[in-house]
């Protein structure tokens, strides 16, 4: 898989790029690399947002400023761009970002993220230029590069050679496996720890009921974040 993410800070992606799972699909043949589209601006010293017609606070990010960025990257008017692959601008109004959408862009050979910053992008270049609109959830974040890391790593995660024994994918929070709930609690040694007991059943060696057992959690975590709340 290639990706590419337009961001006015492409050295935060330095550090995501040195993550065991990320680095060991990048090993595999998938590429992350960065545009940086202020050196692609069309105004003079290094322009890139302009003030937001109507007044208000902040500063928005031009539609020209990406047009000319995309169409260097790639050679083709941005318009048609999104026809041949996901360009996804990150926002905070966006689609939310879950499981069965990671999977989705997964699938993808290719995806484009294009970072907002200050009071975001113009409108037109959601309208006109991307494929998608994401966001990671409903807060603010400063710029869309910690959204852009989430979505990588969540799409590296189910990439081939990801990670170092594939079955934790099979059967984690979210997957088919568990009917799409969180994943059930998990211990480790020492099984009793400052008078908190690990729940017998997991030491009884019973396959069946260690299986049922765990199958009931995840639904009651499930049932619990449906309701607001939600544990582990
Ligand atoms: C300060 S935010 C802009 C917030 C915008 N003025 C608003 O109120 O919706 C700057 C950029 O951060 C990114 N961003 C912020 N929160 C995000 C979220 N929850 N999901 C995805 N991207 C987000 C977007 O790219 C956005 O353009």
């Amino acid at each position: 898989m290639q990706i590419d993410i337009f961001t006015l800070f492409p050295q935060w992606f330095d550090w995501l790029r040195e993550q065991r799972h990320v680095a060991n699909v990048l090993a595999a043949g998938s590429r992350i690399e960065c545009v940086d589209f202020r050196p692609h601006t069309p105004l003079s010293g290094g322009q890139v947002d302009d003030t937001p017609f109507g007044g208000g606070a902040g500063m928005v990010l031009r539609v020209d400023v990406l047009d000319a960025a995309l169409r260097a990257r790639y050679g083709v008017d941005p318009v048609e761009l999104r026809e041949r692959r996901r360009v996804i601008a990150l926002a905070p109004g966006g689609r939310l970002l879950d499981e069965s959408l990671v999977a989705e862009l997964s699938r993808e050979p290719e995806l484009t993220l294009l970072c907002g910053r200050y009071e975001g992008f113009d409108e037109r270049i959601l309208e006109h230029f991307a494929s998608d609109v994401v966001s990671i959830g409903r807060y603010v974040l400063s710029g869309g590069e910690p959204a852009a890391m989430v979505i990588c790593d969540a799409v590296a995660r189910k990439l081939p050679g990801a990670l170092g024994d594939e079955r934790s994918a099979e059967e984690e929070s979210f997957s088919e496996a568990l009917g799409g709930n969180p994943e059930y609690p998990h211990y480790t040694r020492p099984a009793e720890y400052r008078g908190w007991k690990v729940p017998e059943v997991l030491l009884s060696g019973h396959h069946e009921r260690i299986e049922s057992w765990r199958r009931e959690r995840s639904r009651e975590r499930g049932a619990a974040q449906e309701q607001g709340g939600g544990a582990g």
